[in-house]
């Protein structure tokens, strides 16, 4: 299975960023044959394997150097340097392209009956979030003690669970925040994917790969404008 002359491309196995990316390969020119189940596909016509896992796993894939690129949310980044950076971990790679789909926001939302006043409000409360390094970070620049729950699914919920009085997850739509009577305050990300790249030199062959795609992608992009 793993081929060290074949470029290992990290994208996300289902989710908001794997059809777009898989288009976006498919535009240029890389055959695919996606079996569902397989954490491994094969480009049929270059020497590419897919790595299709988890979005939380990517920004770390790349930084170790397991796979040479990878196609991930600018939020799953940010949140995974900040906690390698917290725990002195290495976090290098290098970002080719930021890419024109995947745009969401990570906002903090409240019940609809919460009493919002700014920042301020959030003092001594509970926030739900897949995201604590960017919240705590929020909180740190706002000088504002609350805390971060911490939760990996269904952060929508939380309020109306009891776990949190708050949350802060994606919005794009905004529906989920609406059918769950929350009410969008602060907006603390932007975010849209990003293709990224290992720190380091690729081997020839395939640098001279990625080096052809870039400006595939770049053409893409450009017809879509
Ligand atoms: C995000 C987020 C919300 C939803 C918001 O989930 O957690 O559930 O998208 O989108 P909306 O504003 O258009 O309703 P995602 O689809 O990334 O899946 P996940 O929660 O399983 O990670
Ligand atoms: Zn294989
Ligand atoms: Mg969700």
């Amino acid at each position: 299975m793993s081929d060290s002359n074949r470029l290992r491309i990290a994208i996300q196995k289902s989710g908001r960023l794997s059809d777009d990316s898989i288009a976006l390969l498919k535009a240029i020119g890389v055959k695919l044959q996606i079996r569902d189940r397989l954490l491994i596909a094969h480009a049929t016509n270059l020497p590419i394997d897919l790595l299709r896992v988890r979005d939380d796993d990517i920004p770390g894939l790349v930084m170790d150097g397991v796979v040479d690129l990878g196609f991930i949310g600018e939020n799953e980044l940010e949140e995974k340097m900040l906690e390698r950076q917290a725990s002195g971990k290495k976090f290098e790679f290098k970002t080719l392209r930021r890419l024109d789909y995947g745009g969401c926001r990570l906002s903090i939302a409240v019940p609809n009956e919460f009493n919002y006043q700014g920042v301020q409000s959030l003092e001594g409360k509970k926030v739900a979030t897949t995201y604590p390094f960017l919240l705590e970070r929020f909180f740190k620049e706002n000088n504002v003690n609350a805390s971060a729950v911490m939760l990996t699914g269904s952060v929508e919920v939380a309020p109306r669970a009891g776990v949190a009085d708050a949350i802060c997850d994606l919005v794009s739509t905004g529906a989920t925040l609406e059918a769950n009577g929350l009410q969008e305050e602060e907006e603390i990300f932007q975010s849209k994917a990003v293709l990224i790249q290992r720190a380091g030199e690729l081997p020839e062959a395939k640098a001279q790969l990625v080096s052809r795609f870039l400006p595939r992608i770049d053409g893409v992009m450009q017809a879509k404008e």
